[in-house]
């Protein structure tokens, strides 16, 4: 296998961490892009990204906090621009499935004249273990809003076996892959599966969308999280084309995606579910 330079950005995030390994161990040469990473590679401070994507051949581009928010366009603008004078071959995108701002920034990348692959993925299990559903259910009480959406939750390893798949073949090239798991669940069903792998009793709250923003304000979270929050809930858990599996897994990589049943189990025995002590 010819070896090559990738820049991971997000590369100790939930799917950029996980590319990181797999290129590792296939003997490629990896630099992680984030803020903790040396150098450092920051979404808000541009100035140095002709430094760090120098020498770079491909690039997995994984946005924060989201493709959303305002500002994300004109970011990744800044990087297809640094990434073209650099001669960068290849970019890969993380998007999200069903969402229009999101798809604003893909056609900046399918336009930018370099080869490139996006990769639209559904909501990840591991928003139950490494993201900010993991503390309500430590505490043993999941209060969410969107309570009957039936989302195609699918698997930051899947993900990650797919990212590095486009990564290494040209055959890939100017595809578009949406990526969900097999089954489609709600919260409460996700979450009656972590009780029942943890042996926990894990209750569930339907909410309404306001009283969701409402509660997250009164824990003073930040403005612009609430928003980003309200904005997943209502745009994307909103949309019905969202409640639907694709098959690009099983075309892609050839297997079926991890099922739900499969991630809590992993988890499970990890102990992290069963940990209150965890600081979140
Ligand atoms: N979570 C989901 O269910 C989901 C679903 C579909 C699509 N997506 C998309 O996936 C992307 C990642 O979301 P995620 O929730 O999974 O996050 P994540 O990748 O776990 O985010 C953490 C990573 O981002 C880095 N980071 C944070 N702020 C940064 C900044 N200002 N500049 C550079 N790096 C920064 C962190 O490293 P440092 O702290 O060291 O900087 C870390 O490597 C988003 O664009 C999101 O829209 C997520």
């Amino acid at each position: 296998m010819k070896t090559e330079h990738f820049l991971i950005t997000g590369g100790t995030g939930k799917t950029g961490r996980r590319i990181v390994d797999r290129l590792q161990n296939l003997g490629q040469n990896v630099l992680i892009g984030s803020r903790s990473a040396q150098p450092t590679f920051d979404w808000d401070r541009p100035h140095n990204w002709p430094e760090v994507v120098e020498g770079i051949d491909k690039i997995y581009i994984t946005y924060q906090p989201d493709l959303a928010v305002p500002g994300a366009k004109e970011a990744i603008s800044e990087l297809v621009r640094v990434s073209k004078n650099a001669g960068v071959k290849k970019l890969v995108l993380l998007s999200g499935k069903g969402e229009r701002e999101a798809e604003l920034c893909e056609e900046i990348v399918i336009n930018s004249g370099i080869d490139y692959t996006i990769l639209r993925a559904s909501w990840f299990n591991q928003n139950f273990s490494e993201n900010f559903l993991l503390e309500p259910i430590l505490e043993g009480v999941v209060a969410l809003p969107q309570a009957h959406v039936k989302i195609p939750f699918v698997d930051a390893d899947d993900i990650a076996d797919i990212a590095v798949e486009v990564l290494l073949n040209d055959q890939h090239n100017s595809e578009i892959y949406e990526l969900t798991g097999s089954q489609l669940f709600t919260f409460e069903e996700a979450i009656d599966t972590i009780a029942r792998a943890t042996e926990r009793e894990i209750s569930f709250v339907p909410l309404s969308l306001e009283a969701y923003s409402n509660a997250l304000r009164e824990m003073q979270l930040p403005e612009d999280f609430v928003w980003l929050i309200d904005y997943l809930f209502t745009v994307v858990l909103g949309n019905p084309d969202n409640s639907t599996v694709t098959h690009d897994i099983e075309k892609v990589l050839g297997r079926a995606p991890k099922t739900f049943q499969e991630y809590s189990d992993e988890v499970a025995k990890t102990g992290l579910w069963n940990n209150a002590n965890i600081k979140v």
